[in-house]
């Protein structure tokens, strides 16, 4: 061959050329938009870390969620924000505490065409904002919180979520929860396992989304950064107890993990763009840094090359509407 030779220059001439030859695509299906509903409250109010996000009425929460199922995004992930809390996080097993009340409301306003999924997790409930319940010398109680899951995960399937998304990190919730499920008669409610997920900083703007009481910190049960190996064992012991479908979070300071996961994974792979990922876009974008909708469109892709087969992200909406008119 003579050189120079114009491969693979030539495949990225044009758009057109490009789009045929590109190796991963987004589609609004892939995408899935988690949304928080609060408590007492006649308007939306904005929460102010996560510039466009919103803690939702019933009615913005529906009018949300009609929208996502006019783009074709995927799915909707639900976060509940009580008026009262408790140190048991008692209103997470209320049929008409904010979080269940939100699933039914939603699941009658979109029925079946949009995946709803429910979090079961207790931080948002506890007056402590921990994922679960504390023993006498404020550890989090793994086995104590994992009844409290069981009862929770049914009362979201009672309430009518398609899926429930246990992102507490105790060891053995999946089996709990999958056998209250069974138990109740719930055989086809699906559990997306949150299998890896991580302590991270990034979660920061999230605590202002759900008002979370936390001080102190997760790492007795979320994993440390500095693991990679782990994330197997996670996944594995998620999968031997029942999980339909795995996540890794955050996603994009752990694009390695997610490969890991994603070629070990029999089940559908999903990778969770948080929330302080989501800021720090916006607020660069905001200065003028960078191209807000290029960022964007780029990190939900590299999210989906380095495995995801789905992305909770909170521009799910938006991004549909996108690949919608491209
Ligand atoms: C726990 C939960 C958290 C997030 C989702 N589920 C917070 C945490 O573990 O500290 C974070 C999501 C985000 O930051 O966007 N219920």
């Amino acid at each position: 061959m003579s050189f120079p030779n114009h491969r693979p220059r030539r495949l990225r001439t044009n758009p057109a050329m490009r789009r045929l030859t590109a190796e991963y695509r987004l589609a609004p299906a892939d995408l899935i938009l988690p949304a928080f509903i609060r408590e007492g409250i006649s308007e939306p109010v904005p929460i102010t870390s996560m510039p466009g996000v919103v803690q939702h009425t019933t009615e913005s929460l529906k009018r949300a969620a009609a929208e996502a199922v006019r783009l074709g995004v995927g799915g909707i992930m639900l976060f509940g924000v009580p008026a009262v809390r408790d140190a048991r996080g008692t209103a997470s097993l209320d049929p008409d505490g904010v979080l269940n009340k939100a699933i039914r409301d939603v699941r009658a306003e979109v029925g079946d065409d949009l995946v709803i999924m429910g979090d079961v997790c207790l931080d948002e409930f506890t007056d402590h904002g921990h994922c679960g319940v504390l023993d006498a010398d404020g550890y989090v109680d793994n086995d104590a919180t994992l009844e409290i899951y069981g009862q929770m995960a049914v009362a979201q399937a009672d309430a009518g979520a398609h899926v429930l998304g246990p992102s507490g990190m105790m060891d053995g919730q999946i089996a709990v929860i999958r056998q209250a499920l069974e138990e109740s008669g719930h055989k086809n409610t699906v559990i997306l396992a949150y299998a890896a997920k991580y302590a991270s900083a990034f979660y920061g703007p999230f605590r202002e989304a759900v008002d979370s009481q936390l001080k102190g910190d997760r790492r007795t049960y979320q994993m440390d950064a500095a693991n990679r190996r782990e994330a197997i064992l996670e996944v594995e012991l998620d999968l031997e107890e029942g999980a339909d479908m795995v996540m890794v979070k955050p996603a994009m300071s752990y694009l390695d993990i997610l490969a890991d996961v994603a070629a070990m994974s029999p089940v559908p792979v999903s990778a969770y763009q948080i929330s302080g990922e989501y800021a720090m876009i916006e607020a660069a974008a905001a200065n003028g840094w960078i191209d807000r909708r290029g960022a964007v469109m780029e990190s939900v892709l590299g999210i989906k090359r380095a495995g995801a087969d789905t992305v909770l992200t909170y521009w799910a909406s938006e991004l549909a509407g996108w690949l919608k008119e491209s």
